[in-house]
């Protein structure tokens, strides 16, 4: 069976939008990474957090509850400072210009527009699991 050209033109037209659907970054590897309890100790408890360097980049790690850690980019999408973790307002705060964050990275108050990207993290045990991209 051969194709018509109009057969081959919706078939193209159907790869480019599923392109623009999946791009290369969507379908990049990830890698599960354990952090240790024993090496961070402000996550032992509720409310803690610290920024971590893992691989290249900042990650911001909040303990939200005894079950459950928070993990986002460090770095505040306005104007790349470094922000943090307000456990008395349970809120992520950029000390630069003000913009605020929930502690799962949405954005509530600007300048900044975009909320922080959040990574999947789980406790397992006396660790921290982490996905992100290879
Ligand atoms: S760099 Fe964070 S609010 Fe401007």
């Amino acid at each position: 069976m051969s194709l018509t050209r109009r057969v081959f033109l919706k078939l193209s037209a159907a790869a480019t939008a599923a392109l623009a659907l999946f791009p290369r970054a969507a379908l990049a590897a990830k890698k599960k990474m354990a952090v240790p309890l024993a090496k961070v100790e402000k996550l032992k408890a509720v409310d803690g957090w610290a920024v971590l360097q893992i691989k290249d980049k900042k990650v911001l790690f909040i303990r939200e509850s005894e079950t459950k850690v928070n993990a986002v980019s460090a770095e505040c999408t306005h104007q790349k400072c470094q922000v943090a973790y307000n456990p008395a307002t349970k809120r992520i705060e950029c000390a630069c210009h003000g913009s605020k964050f929930t502690p799962a990275g949405q954005v509530l108050n600007g300048p900044a527009t975009v909320s922080l990207p959040n990574y999947n993290a789980a406790l397992d045990g006396e660790r921290i699991i982490i996905e992100m991209e290879e």
